[in-house]
């Protein structure tokens, strides 16, 4: 055996081992955060009987979207052609949440239509056989970044309430972060995604599965292959709840 080989074999064993160290140490601090959470108000009986009924739910997202129209608590406000909303079936079993809209989606008011969209489309369609009218997208930003540049975590705040009341309303079966940005707001985790992915977290009483990006896989293709073990997951899930 070449010194080049071992060195290799060395290397992904260190990997392996840091990869189960953070998972471990990513099941701790989820849970630890989980424990910690009180903000969030859970629908009581009425609500859920009245205000998030299957065909009410609609009109509440609609006063959501309504209300941040002409939102401008953050400066992407002043730079957004179009607030990105969200897009989909209001009562979807499965909710996407990427990071932030790109060129396409501002130009549009739609999340998801450009590459990595079309992309996230295949996975839906193809991979789930299912339609992509009957899940939900959305990001944790509704305004693009200036030069798809990181989201900041000022913008993150202002704008998470919003996605909060979108994913109470819509109540999935699962969320699925769709990369680092998204997994890490809605874990209150640094994690890596790639300690987040392969497994279910909890967001508010929602099992929620992290996994790579679209946009990723665009420049990553060999990533297709843990992906689809994550969305297999979901698919497993959401069949076992049905
Ligand atoms: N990337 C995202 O995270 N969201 C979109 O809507 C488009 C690209």
């Amino acid at each position: 055996m070449s010194d080049e080989i071992v060195l290799t074999e060395k290397e992904k064993l260190r990997e392996e081992l840091l990869g189960a160290v953070q998972a471990v140490k990513g099941y701790v601090l989820n849970n630890q955060s989980l424990s910690a959470k009180v903000e969030w108000e859970k629908p009581s009986e009425s609500d859920k009987a009245t205000k998030f009924h299957p065909v009410n739910k609609e009109e509440a997202l609609g006063e959501v979207e309504r209300a941040m129209k002409n939102c401008k608590l953050c400066e992407l406000g002043k730079t957004r052609k179009n607030l990105v909303f969200g897009q989909g079936n209001p009562c979807a079993k499965i909710v996407f949440v990427g990071e932030a809209p790109g060129a396409d989606e501002d130009e549009q008011g739609l999340p998801f239509v450009g590459r990595a969209g079309q992309l996230l489309t295949d996975i839906i369609v193809k991979g789930m056989k299912i339609k992509r009218e009957d899940v939900y997208i959305c990001n944790i930003l509704k305004c693009r970044p200036p030069g798809n540049r990181n989201p900041q975590p000022e913008e993150i705040s202002k704008c998470e309430p919003f996605l909060k009341k979108q994913l109470q309303i819509i109540s999935p079966v699962i969320i699925c972060a769709l990369g680092t940005f998204a997994a890490k707001t809605l874990l209150k985790t640094d994690l890596p995604i790639t300690a987040l992915r392969g497994r279910f977290h909890a967001y508010e009483g929602i099992k929620l599965m992290p996994t790579y990006h679209p946009a990723y896989l665009l420049r990553n293709p060999s990533a297709k292959k843990p992906v689809w073990e994550d969305i297999q997951m979901i698919m497993k899930e959401i069949s076992v709840r049905d």
